[in-house]
């Protein structure tokens, strides 16, 4: 639905999301976005000394750390949150035979159990919205990647196929409860991911973090009657890739 004359977006204005990877990139870009359409957001990431953005509140957050999660997850139903973006994330593109426990671990813990921890700590609480005649909705920033893969990607790529199976058991667990859960999986996006830093002249035909940006408000702001099951969205000169 199209914005109204002050901005905001009716079907997103007054709604409570919280949004995980707030400080960067896709997430930093939907934080603002979300704000601009009128919505309460909380975002979360380990490091938000210093961010401000009007309508949004930003709280430390570790995904890989449960007592962190839950400490983020409390802060969100106390605000009414209706809404989750799991969109934390890191990157990792090695071969195979270079794959060490420490790197296994700080991929799959951040991208795997991170996502699973997050909306663990919310289900209760999106379960009793809709014992109250409410749904609730979810979005899950996964990659291109999380069908097909490539040399050096096995790690982060066997992440991304994870968060897709979690997505997918979740969306069919949560249509009972008013649950609607969306996979978006963006090709290429200049952000500061894997380490790199955003505006990089070689990524400057790549999606922008408003893009992915825009994807998420469509899933979050469609009709309470109707779920996106899933976005693919690639810049327009990479390799289409299904
Ligand atoms: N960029 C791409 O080309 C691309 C393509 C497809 C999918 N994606 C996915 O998009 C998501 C966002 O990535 P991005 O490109 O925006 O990368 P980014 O610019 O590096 O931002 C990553 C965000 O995740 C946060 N984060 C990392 N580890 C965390 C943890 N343990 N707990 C809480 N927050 C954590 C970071 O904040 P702190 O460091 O402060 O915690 C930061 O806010 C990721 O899931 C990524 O896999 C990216």
């Amino acid at each position: 639905m199209p914005p109204n004359a002050t901005g905001t977006s009716p079907l997103l204005a007054g709604r409570v999301i919280a949004v995980t990877g707030a400080s960067k990139g896709i997430g930093w870009a939907l934080v603002q976005a979300l704000a601009a359409a009128g919505a309460t957001v909380i975002g979360g990431a380990r490091n938000v000394t210093g961010l401000e953005v009007r309508g949004a509140t930003f709280l430390p957050l570790d995904v890989t750390d449960e007592a962190s999660v839950n400490a983020f997850a409390g802060a969100a139903i106390q605000t009414g949150v209706d809404s989750l973006v799991n969109n934390a994330g890191v990157g990792s593109f090695v071969p195979v035979q270079d794959i060490t426990p420490q790197e296994y671990h700080r991929v799959m813990d951040t991208n795997v159990l991170g996502t699973l921890l997050v909306t663990r700590a919310l289900i209760g609480h999106f379960q009793a919205r809709y014992v109250g005649g409410q749904t609730s909705s979810l979005v899950n920033i996964t990659s291109d990647v999380s069908a097909r893969t490539f040399a050096n990607g096995a790690l982060y790529t066997a992440s991304k196929y994870a968060q897709r199976a979690i997505t997918q058991a979740l969306a069919h667990e949560g249509h009972s409860y008013g649950l609607r859960v969306t996979e978006i999986r963006p090709g290429k996006v200049d952000t500061y991911f894997g380490g790199s830093v955003q505006g990089e002249p070689h990524k400057a035909a790549w999606l922008r973090p408003e893009d992915v940006a825009q994807a998420a408000l469509y899933a979050l702001g469609a009709p309470s009657h109707a779920r996106i099951d899933e976005i693919l969205l690639h810049p327009t000169t990479q390799d289409v890739a299904f």
